[in-house]
């Protein structure tokens, strides 16, 4: 018999399955648009409500547009009751499990949940994008103890996640600061998480139950969770002339460098430039400049590996944001799933307004025709 000839595509790296009009990227020269527009216009000038509109509406909204969309968002910050006691009930589980239970339980009660229509699956968008920092703030308070923090409506997006967390105002740096930090992590066109969203959309599943498979797939390390293993490196480093030898003991033990290396990008991660400018400033203010110089060395150390296309990505310098703004560390992927619920549910309306079911193949190489025995007979 004459072998099938098939090519594999692991990862389905290099694989377009569909064509979008939501975010390019240029891996090779580092270039990062939503909806057309270059990533550091928008960190330099936008807010995150307005990049919220942009990919939602593929266009930059007017004053009255922002004003009612910013309405729309902050009409839908309260979360209902019995999701609250489901946050109460699972308080000791992981944020990333709880946010994940605590969408699907807004799935199961949502006031359009059985409404498939483009204009439902807009509204759904905008309260998913605004309940997300309610329920990671909520369960953060329940878990120390504290009572939740009703969300405050002379507060932009960001700035309100802060005050619902800490139960303070935050300074106007701060609040710029995660506005920025959500800005570069709201869209990042068919990474693994929008990816699994457009798989569960494909099927025409409802959007939270799309948005709940974007949630697992972020979870993992090599997706969402490499911030936080980057703030453990430079825990584990401790001081900065120690990040060098450090770093040459991984690789010699053939171990990756959270916070490194891109399916896409070969060059540097235009968004990581942001928050590095931000982790420096961040910590010249709040007086630990240390945490700062000992990234700085680790991606020193790192050098030699961009001869293979290895560089710094977005997740490598984000702990250290949060850890300056005093935020625990197991927040570190809900952070990034608050600023990237745009991007999905941006994705999940482009899938339903042309779909065709995603369905990939497998190539089988496990045996063929095996004889069928009877169980008495199985050794
Ligand atoms: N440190 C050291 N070596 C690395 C790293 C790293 N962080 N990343 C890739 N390599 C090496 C890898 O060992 C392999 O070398 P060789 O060809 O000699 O075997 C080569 O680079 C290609 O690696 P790969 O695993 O085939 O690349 P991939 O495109 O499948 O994986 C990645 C991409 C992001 C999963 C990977 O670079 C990685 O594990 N990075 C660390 C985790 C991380 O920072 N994740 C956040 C990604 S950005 C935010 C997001 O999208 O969520």
């Amino acid at each position: 018999m004459v072998a099938e000839q098939v090519v594999v595509h692991k990862g389905l790296e290099g694989i377009h399955f569909d064509t979008t009009k939501i975010c390019h990227i240029d891996g090779q020269k580092g270039i990062l648009l939503y909806r057309g527009y270059n990533i550091h216009d928008l960190a330099a000038n936008a807010t995150y409500e307005e990049v919220c509109y942009l990919l939602l509406h593929d266009k930059l909204p007017t004053k009255q547009e922002l004003a009612e969309f910013d309405a729309a968002l902050k009409a839908n910050r309260t979360l209902p009751s019995v999701v609250m006691d489901i946050i109460r009930t699972f308080k000791d589980a992981h944020p990333m499990d709880v946010l994940r239970t605590a969408v699907s339980a807004l799935g199961c009660i949502d006031p359009d949940v059985k409404d498939m229509s483009m204009e439902a699956n807009y509204r759904k968008a905008i309260r998913l994008t605004a309940q997300f920092p309610t329920i990671v703030a909520a369960h953060e308070r329940i878990r120390k103890g504290l009572e939740p923090v009703s969300p405050r409506d002379d507060l932009g997006h960001a700035a309100n996640f802060l005050w619902m967390l800490k139960g303070e105002e935050p300074d106007p740096d701060a609040a710029r600061a995660m506005d920025l930090d959500f800005i570069l992590h709201a869209e990042h066109s068919s990474n693994a998480s929008a990816f699994a969203a457009r798989v569960a959309a494909s099927t025409l599943a409802d959007m939270h139950s799309a948005v709940v498979a974007a949630i697992a797939a972020l979870k993992g390390p090599l997706h969402g969770g490499a911030a936080e293993a980057v703030m453990e490196m430079v825990e584990a480093i401790g001081e900065p002339e120690r990040a060098e030898a450090w770093v040459q003991e991984q690789l010699a033990a053939k171990k990756r460098i959270m916070g490194f290396g891109h399916r896409v990008y070969k060059t540097e991660d235009p968004r990581a430039r942001h928050l590095r400018e931000l982790s420096q400033v961040l910590g010249e203010r709040y007086g630990d400049p240390k945490t700062f110089q000992i990234l700085r060395n680790i991606e020193k150390a790192m050098e030699p590996l961009r001869a293979k296309g290895i560089y710094v990505n977005v997740d490598f310098y984000a702990g250290s944001i949060y850890h300056y703004l005093g935020i625990p560390a197991d927040l570190y992927i809900p952070i990034f799933a608050i600023g990237r619920i745009i991007g999905w549910v941006t994705h999940i309306i482009e899938q339903f307004s042309d779909n065709r079911i995603l369905r990939p193949l497998l190539h089988y190489v496990g045996p063929m025709e095996r004889e069928w025995v009877p169980i008495e007979q199985r050794g």
